[in-house]
């Protein structure tokens, strides 16, 4: 008998009994897939996917010893990012776009494992065993630990892993696998649906956590549904840039943990190395003394990280000045061009305004501002920032610097970077200075732009920023 096909939304998950142009749940146009599952087979046929329930003595459940309730690697980055270890029948997925070091990051994890003696099955259908065995020995992994399959079906690679029983189980890569319960290819979505549904409950009932490995496509979506980072635990995010020797993995759901901390690796040729002092990493090759360069301290979950803010400031060429924003919001950048002009007094209006922070990283939080503030007006004016100086604070619409939180811990940072003073908001100030007693670090405490400014500037270099950008007409092209 042939089982009814049905529809299932690539965005929501929604399902929907027939096609539709338009999803009703979600209103995602053309995002319904058809899912066909396989006809029903005579009893016993597809006892290969029933999983039989079988009793397990309670001393059993004690493999990774009592009351351990999290995996720990031993590698620090990583451990951090999931929330202080692998939480024991929880599912985890890792994404990332391919080549950015999936595979290689979780081989590491899983080599960890394997020196502290826990089991780890890595399942691959995207790699033979030979290719798997080359990077092993590049990675210098023991493998003592770690066992091997090449498998596409889940049915299968759960009946291996029922038997085998390791403490994790890594599936590389979820858009690989197929259920006999579907007819639908590989990396459709009610296939990546109906898997990591079958890998979540081997998950549950077995107490085994699952590391599923899923690529993101240049948008930077999961291919797949978005209905998988539902179902799953915990959301991990491999992000780095081809341009920089450093990838960072970001929790951005965790349902055993907080999210937005982060794990940083440098890249080498024989694998991912833990960093743990990023700042150092990411400052190392500011050129001091730059217009339009200025140091900021931005929280990363539960860590400071220092980073240069890059801006360049151009007379604009055609018609309406460009506002480009690389690591910050495009909007925020142009509210704080608003109030550098309105509030600071500074002629942007025929100027080009990129704005850069270096190192890929994506700065949400609003402490950065100031020093958005100081590399734009640093560049216009043609004189750097001072290079010891680091800008904390919050910009409000009114020019005012506002209070961030965490200031301490901010400071602590940079002054442990060797920085000799940090402009910050002047409300915070008494209390800062109190905390750092005796510190290296000078406190200066600005309550607006315009001060912050004056702090920064000489008042000759102020009244230059004043004047309207020169306009390029009249030059020959080329030489604006
Ligand atoms: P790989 O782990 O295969 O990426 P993914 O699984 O995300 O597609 O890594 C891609 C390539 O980069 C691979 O040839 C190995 C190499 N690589 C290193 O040499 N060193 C490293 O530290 C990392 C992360 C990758
Ligand atoms: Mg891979």
């Amino acid at each position: 008998m042939k089982a009814r096909s049905y529809y299932l939304c690539r965005e929501c998950g929604a399902r929907q009994p027939r096609w539709m142009g338009r999803c009703p749940e979600c209103g995602s146009w053309d995002s319904l897939e058809e899912v066909i599952p396989a006809p029903e087979r005579p009893e016993g046929a597809r006892s290969r996917s029933i999983q039989t329930a079988r009793p397990v003595a309670l001393r059993a459940k004690s493999a990774n010893g009592p009351g351990e309730e999290r995996l720990k690697t031993g590698i620090g980055e990583f451990d951090r990012a999931v929330g202080g270890g692998i939480v024991r029948g929880s599912v985890l997925l890792l994404g990332g776009e391919p080549g950015i070091g999936k595979s290689t990051l979780l081989l590491q994890v899983a080599d960890a494992l394997s020196r502290r003696g826990r089991a780890v099955l890595y399942v691959s259908g995207e790699e033979s065993l030979e290719q798997i065995r080359q990077r092993a020995e590049r990675l210098q992994v023991d493998g003592e630990q770690i066992y091997w399959l090449g498998e596409t079906q889940v049915e299968a690679v759960l009946a291996a892993a029922t038997e085998l029983k390791p403490h994790l189980l890594i599936v590389d890569s979820i858009q690989t696998l197929t259920s006999d319960a579907l007819e639908s290819s590989a990396g459709s979505v009610g296939q990546i649906r109906e898997c990591a549904g079958q890998l979540i409950r081997y998950a549950k009932s077995s107490r085994t956590p699952v590391f599923l490995i899923g690529h993101i496509t240049k948008e930077g979506a999961l291919a797949g549904p978005k209905v998988l980072e539902h179902m799953v635990d915990t959301v991990l995010y491999f992000e780095g840039d081809a341009t920089y020797a450093y990838r960072i993995v970001r929790a951005t759901k965790n349902r055993f943990g907080s999210t937005n901390e982060i794990g940083m690796f440098a890249i080498t040729d024989r694998g991912l190395i833990p960093e743990e002092n990023p700042s150092r990493l990411f400052l190392e090759q500011r050129e001091a003394e730059v217009p339009g360069s200025a140091v900021i301290a931005t929280l990363e979950g539960s860590r400071v990280l220092l980073l240069e803010v890059q801006a360049l400031v151009a007379a604009t060429h055609y018609g309406t000045p460009m506002r480009i924003a690389t690591g910050i919001d495009r909007n925020r950048l142009a509210l704080l061009i608003a109030v550098l002009e309105q509030r600071g007094g500074i002629s942007l209006a025929n100027a080009d305004v990129f704005v850069n922070v270096t190192g890929g990283l994506q700065v949400s939080e609003r402490a950065g501002d100031l020093g958005v503030i100081a590399a734009i007006a640093s560049s216009r004016l043609g004189g750097p920032v001072d290079p010891q100086t680091v800008l904390i604070g919050e910009v409000g619409l009114g020019g005012e610097v506002r209070a961030v939180s965490r200031l301490e811990a901010r400071l602590r940072e940079a002054e442990s970077l060797g920085f000799r003073q940090a402009l910050i908001p002047r409300r915070q100030r008494e209390e800062a200075q109190r905390q750092l007693r005796g510190g290296a670090l000078r406190l200066i405490g600005v309550g607006g732009v315009r001060e912050a400014l004056e702090r920064l500037f000489s008042a000759a270099e102020l009244a230059t920023l004043r004047r309207p950008v020169p306009s390029p007409a009249g030059r020959p092209p080329g030489t604006g």
